[in-house]
């Protein structure tokens, strides 16, 4: 197929990162029919929502057939890891994602070091261990501060950056215990690293590497940075923290070497890699991969797209992205994510929301839903993080103050947003 051509694509994906993923692919002209499964109410102003489950791969299959889908977009990490691109491979059906074997890159944070290890790629020193005796006697031996990391994928909950060295013993027991499941059957105790976290994602097609532009999100639920770590409260594009050099040493020493190893190891990356960095005094290195776009750095990234997303992602699943050159505005965008209080414990569901029509009457705002489900002709909450409200502006300052203006025109007294994202920016 050439690069003219017309689409009907499926998107995998219900949040807020495939509602910014949706409202650009809809944008496209090379587009004529648009699902998404299952998606939510946003995703239903750009493309026909249908019950599927993404780990029903027969079902996906037999969809895609009866539509004569020609790309499916995988949004987020699980039905990469469950091989959903490859089942699709398998039936002669385009997918953008990585394969089961490439998607290990998130899977096990051990396949990911021993890949380091092999590429000579910076990253914390570290050992594995099936045994938690043997890992006890690791983290007694390293003394604190040491990071303990279940294995596998624990939604985001199966690291602990230990102190102490009975916080880190704690850690590997509850691992062993299997607090994680599966995933905390093998663990990775690793080196504490110093300084500045940075997100990096570029583009790959298996050979080919295409940088995206920079962004930065807010992991912890507190002013400040501060408090426990959520799914991310807050992002925005650029990270000014990326200086040119920054992005040329990572991609030089990370991005760059991590395609070429799995390329040379017969498992290619096609799809977009995303590395979460420690910006240290020895240069950047490598906390740990995602195998798929950021949430909610995505709704920041894709406000700042001027050109065709869903060309870039056929492009990439098609081997040609050498052929390809995005065009981004010099505009800066900021998302704030709204939660249903309580988040990250216990929230409630079912408020109803109102505003949101009249929070994107400010222009250059865009509000992604993300946890939202249509009752009674409105929309009520639904999830933990509900919203993303999404800004552009000449500025990063100039995109927070058209975002919280957005966000002060909604009217959901059962949530709750950090009032201070990009602050590194525009205090510094
Ligand atoms: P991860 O789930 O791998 O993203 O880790 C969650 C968080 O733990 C990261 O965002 C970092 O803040 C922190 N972290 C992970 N590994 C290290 C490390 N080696 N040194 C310091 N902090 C780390
Ligand atoms: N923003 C964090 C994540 O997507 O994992």
């Amino acid at each position: 197929m050439d690069a003219g051509y017309a689409m009907k694509v499926l998107l995998i994906g219900s949040g807020g990162r495939e509602h910014a993923l949706a409202w650009k692919i809809a944008q496209s002209p090379l587009l004529t029919k648009f699902f998404a499964a299952p998606g939510n109410p946003g995703i239903a102003e750009h493309a026909d929502l249908v019950g599927l489950d993404p780990a029903d791969h027969p079902a996906i299959i037999a969809f895609c057939r009866k539509e004569a889908i020609d790309l499916v977009v995988v949004g987020p990490e699980a039905p990469l890891v469950a091989g959903l691109v490859d089942d699709l491979a398998a039936a002669g059906i385009k997918a953008f994602g990585p394969s089961r074997a490439a998607a290990q890159l998130e899977g096990s944070k051990g396949y990911t070091k021993d890949l380091c290890a092999e590429a000579d790629i910076p990253t914390a020193a570290y050992q594995r261990f099936e045994d938690g005796s043997a890992a006890a006697a690791y983290v007694r031996q390293v003394g604190a501060p040491v990071v303990v990391k279940a294995d596998g994928l624990a939604a985001g909950k199966g690291v602990t950056v230990a102190m102490t060295v009975e916080e880190a013993l704690a850690a590997v027991a509850d691992c062993f215990a299997g607090a994680f499941g599966a995933a905390g059957a093998s663990v990775v105790i690793e080196e504490f690293l110093e300084g500045e976290e940075a997100s990096f994602f570029a583009l790959s097609d298996g050979e080919t590497v295409l940088p995206l532009v920079t962004a930065q999100d807010h992991k912890r639920v507190g002013e400040g940075d501060t408090g426990p770590n959520t799914g991310g409260m807050g992002a925005y594009s650029p990270a000014p923290v990326m200086i040119p050099a920054l992005i040329e040493r990572t991609l030089a020493e990370i991005v760059r070497p991590t395609i070429a190893a799995m390329a040379k190891r017969g498992v290619p990356f096609r799809g977009v890699l995303y590395a979460g960095l420690m910006l240290t005094a020895k240069g950047p290195q490598l906390i740990e991969y995602n195998v798929r776009f950021g949430d909610p750095e995505t709704q920041a990234m894709m406000l700042r797209l001027d050109s065709d997303l869903l060309e870039l992602l056929a492009a990439t699943a098609e081997g040609r992205l050498a052929t390809v050159t995005p065009r981004w505005s010099t505009d800066s965008a900021l998302t704030v994510v709204m939660a249903a209080k309580g988040y990250p414990g216990a929230y409630a569901k079912g408020g109803v929301i109102n505003g949101i029509e009249a929070a994107e009457k400010g222009g250059g705002v865009k509000v992604f839903h993300a946890g939202t489900a249509a009752k009674d002709g409105g929309i009520v909450a639904a999830g933990g993080r509900v919203l993303n409200v999404t800004a552009r502006a000449p500025s990063i300052a100039d995109a927070k103050r058209r975002a919280y203006e957005a966000v002060g025109r909604i009217d959901w007294p059962d949530g709750f947003c950090r009032s201070d994202i990009g602050w590194r920016v525009t205090n510094g």
